[in-house]
C-alpha cells in the first residue's frame, strides 16, 4: 500500500511541479485543515518554508490515506490543476481504496455489525443499505450468541453471518483478537455495535479508535452503563419527561464516547418500561442509520468530546 501511495504522490508531484503549477505548502496545509487535518510536521515544514518536495507529497498522501480523506483531497487537487491523465494509475488507486470516474471516490464503505439479539437495529441498517440511503456494504454480521435472531436476518439478505462464541475462561482481549482478525479480513471501515452485549477490551477500542459506534437507548449521559428494559425502568423511576437514544463513538469507558446523533421521545404518564422501549426503539433505527450515513460520507469530525457534523 505504501508503494502505491508513493506512486500516486510521484504522479501528482510530476504533474504539479514539473509544469510549475502554483501549488505550495501553504495551499496544501490550508486544504488539509479544511478537511479537518492538522499535523505538527506539516506545520513545522510550513514555518521553515520548506519546498513541496516529492517526500513531502508522499508524507501528505500517507496522512490523508490514514485519515480516509485522500479522495476529497485529490478532488481538490484536480480542481486546482485541471483534469490529469491518470494513465496506469488504476492499480495504485485500487490498492489505496479509491476509484476514479472523473472524480475520486473512496471504494465501498465496509460495515461490520456486532450483535447479540433480535437485530431490529441491524434490520434498519440493512434496509438503508438496500434502499441506497447508506452508500456502503455490510460485509459481516458477527454475534457472540448462537441463537441471535440478527444472524438469521443477515443470512436472509445474503450477508456473511458469523457466530463467534467466547471460549470457556477466555480473556476478553483474546476474544477481541479473534474478532479483530475477522474485522480486518473484511476490511471494515466502520464497526457498529447494535445490541452487542459484550464489553470490548481497551486493546480493541484503541485498535479501532474512532471507528466503532454504539447505540444506547437513553439520552446519554443519563442512564448509561445499563441495558435492556432496565434503562427505561430507571428513566421512568427518575421521572424524566423526555427520553430517547444516543449513537456515540466507543471509548474505553462504557457509554461515554463522543455523541454523534441523539433523538428524543416524550415520556407519557401511562408509560411502562415496555411502551417507552418501543417508542425509543423506533428512534434508534433512525438515529443509527443517520449516524452511519454521516460517517460513511466523511461528514463527521471529532473535536475532543464533540462531534462536528458538516451539513
Ligand atoms: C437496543 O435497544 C439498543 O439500544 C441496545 O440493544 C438493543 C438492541 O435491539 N444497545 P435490537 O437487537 O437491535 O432489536
Amino acid at each position: 500500500m505504501r508503494d502505491e501511495l508513493k506512486n500516486l504522490a510521484d504522479v501528482f508531484f510530476a504533474k504539479i511541479v514539473e509544469p510549475a503549477y502554483k501549488i505550495n505548502l501553504s495551499w496544501v496545509r490550508r486544504e488539509l485543515m479544511n478537511l479537518g487535518i492538522k499535523d505538527e510536521n506539516i506545520d513545522h515544514l510550513y514555518i521553515i518554508n520548506a519546498p513541496l518536495s516529492r517526500e513531502v507529497w508522499y508524507y501528505v498522501f500517507v496522512k490523508l490515506y490514514e485519515e480516509k480523506k485522500l479522495d476529497s483531497f485529490l478532488n481538490l487537487l484536480l480542481e486546482k490543476i485541471g483534469a490529469i491523465n491518470l494513465g496506469k494509475l488504476t492499480e495504485n488507486l485500487d490498492a489505496v481504496g479509491l476509484c476514479y470516474d472523473g472524480r475520486f471516490h473512496l471504494k465501498t464503505f465496509n460495515i461490520v455489525v456486532l450483535v447479540s439479539g433480535r437485530g431490529t437495529n441491524l434490520q434498519a441498517i440493512i434496509d438503508a443499505v438496500e434502499s441506497g440511503e447508506i452508500n456502503g456494504k455490510i460485509v459481516a454480521v458477527i454475534s457472540n450468541k448462537k441463537g441471535a435472531y440478527a444472524l438469521k436476518r443477515a443470512k436472509k439478505h445474503g450477508i456473511d453471518s458469523i457466530y463467534l462464541p467466547a471460549k470457556k475462561g477466555e480473556k476478553r482481549e483474546d476474544y477481541d483478537k479473534r474478532l479483530a482478525e475477522i474485522i480486518d479480513e473484511k476490511k471494515a471501515n466502520l464497526i457498529v455495535l447494535a445490541g452487542f452485549l459484550r464489553i470490548l477490551s481497551p486493546w480493541f477500542v484503541k485498535k479501532y479508535e474512532n471507528t466503532i459506534i454504539n447505540i444506547h437507548p437513553s439520552l446519554l449521559p443519563a442512564f448509561g452503563g445499563i441495558y435492556g428494559l432496565d434503562v427505561h425502568r430507571k428513566a421512568l423511576e427518575y421521572g424524566v419527561k423526555v427520553s430517547g437514544c444516543t449513537v456515540h463513538f466507543v471509548t474505553e469507558n462504557v457509554d461515554s464516547g463522543p455523541i454523534i446523533v441523539q433523538k428524543c421521545v416524550e415520556v407519557m404518564d401511562e408509560d411502562t418500561p415496555e411502551s417507552l422501549a418501543e417508542r425509543v426503539l423506533e428512534k434508534e433505527h433512525e438515529a443509527l442509520v443517520e449516524a452511519i450515513k454521516l460517517i460513511s460520507e466523511g461528514r463527521v469530525k471529532i473535536e475532543g468530546r464533540r462531534v462536528i457534523v458538516k451539513r
